[in-house]
C-alpha cells in the first residue's frame, strides 16, 4: 500500500507533536531553575535518546519536512487562499527551515563539538550579543509557528463540528497560547531577563 503525502505528513506530524509538547514543557521548567530543567531533560532523555526512539524521531523530522515541502510545492500555484490556509502554509515553511537547522545544530553540537546539548547549548545564542539578534526571533517564531500551524488546522477541521465562530475563537486561543509560551520560554532561557551566565565551552562553539 502506498501512503499519500498528506497521510505521511499527518502521522509524522502526530509523532513530532508529542515530542515537541514534552520538549517545550521541559524548557518551561527552566522558569523554576536551570537545575530543575536539566534534571527533567536527563529523565526525558532516557526515553527519546533510546536508539530506536531517536531514530524514529529523526525519521519523523525528515518525513515531516519533506512531505510538508511537497504539499507546499503542489499547491503553490493555487490563486487565492483563505487566511487559515495561508497561516498554515507560512508557519509550515518556517517550521521546515527551523526543524532542519535546529536538529542539524543539535546533532553537530553533540558529534562535532562533543557538547552536552542541554539548556546552555540553546541559551548561548539567546544570551550573547550580537547572536541574540538572530536567536531570539528564531526560537520565538519556532514556538509560535508550531501553535499557529495547529491553530489553523484546528480551525479548518473544527468549523464543521463547532461552527465558524466557535472554531475561530478556539483557534485564536491555541495561537495565543503559542505566543505566550514562546515569551515564557525566552524569559526562562534568559534567567528571567537578567542574562544567563554561559559556560566557556558553549561560547566557543558559538564562535566566541
Ligand atoms: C525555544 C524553543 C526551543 C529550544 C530552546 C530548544 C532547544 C533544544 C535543545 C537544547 C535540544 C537538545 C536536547 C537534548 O540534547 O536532549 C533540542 C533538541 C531538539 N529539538 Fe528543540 N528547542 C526548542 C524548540 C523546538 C521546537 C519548536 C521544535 C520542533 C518544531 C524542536 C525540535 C527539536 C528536535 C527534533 C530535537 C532533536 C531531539 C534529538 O534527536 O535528540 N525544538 N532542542
Amino acid at each position: 500500500m502506498r501512503l499519500s503525502t498528506k497521510t505521511y505528513h499527518y502521522w509524522t506530524g502526530l509523532v513530532l507533536a508529542v515530542f515537541i509538547l514534552v520538549h517545550l514543557a521541559n524548557h518551561l521548567v527552566a522558569l523554576w531553575s536551570v537545575a530543575a530543567h536539566v534534571a527533567t531533560m536527563t529523565a526525558l532523555r532516557q526515553a527519546y535518546r533510546h536508539p530506536v526512539l531517536e531514530t524514529g524521531l529523526l525519521l519523523a523530522v525528515t518525513g515531516q519536512v519533506f512531505s510538508g515541502l511537497r504539499l507546499y510545492w503542489r499547491g503553490r500555484r493555487e490563486p487565492w487562499r483563505p487566511l487559515a490556509e495561508r497561516l498554515q502554509m507560512y508557519s509550515g515553511l518556517y517550521l521546515a527551515f527551523f526543524l532542519l537547522v535546529h536538529t542539524a545544530a543539535v546533532l553537530t553540537g553533540r558529534a562535532w563539538f562533543g557538547l552536552d546539548t542541554n539548556l546552555y547549548f540553546a541559551a548561548a545564542g539567546i544570551n550573547t550579543f550580537p547572536y541574540n539578534l538572530f536567536f531570539i526571533p528564531y526560537y520565538f517564531l519556532a514556538v509560535t509557528a508550531v501553535f499557529l500551524h495547529l491553530a489553523s488546522l484546528h480551525y479548518q477541521k473544527g468549523r464543521s463540528i463547532w461552527g465558524e465562530k466557535s472554531a475561530r475563537r478556539q483557534a485564536v486561543v491555541v495561537g495565543g497560547t503559542g505566543v505566550l509560551l514562546a515569551l515564557l520560554i525566552l524569559v526562562a532561557m534568559t534567567n528571567r531577563l537578567q542574562g544567563l551566565p554561559i559556560p566557556a565551552s558553549y561560547l566557543r562553539a558559538l564562535g566566541n
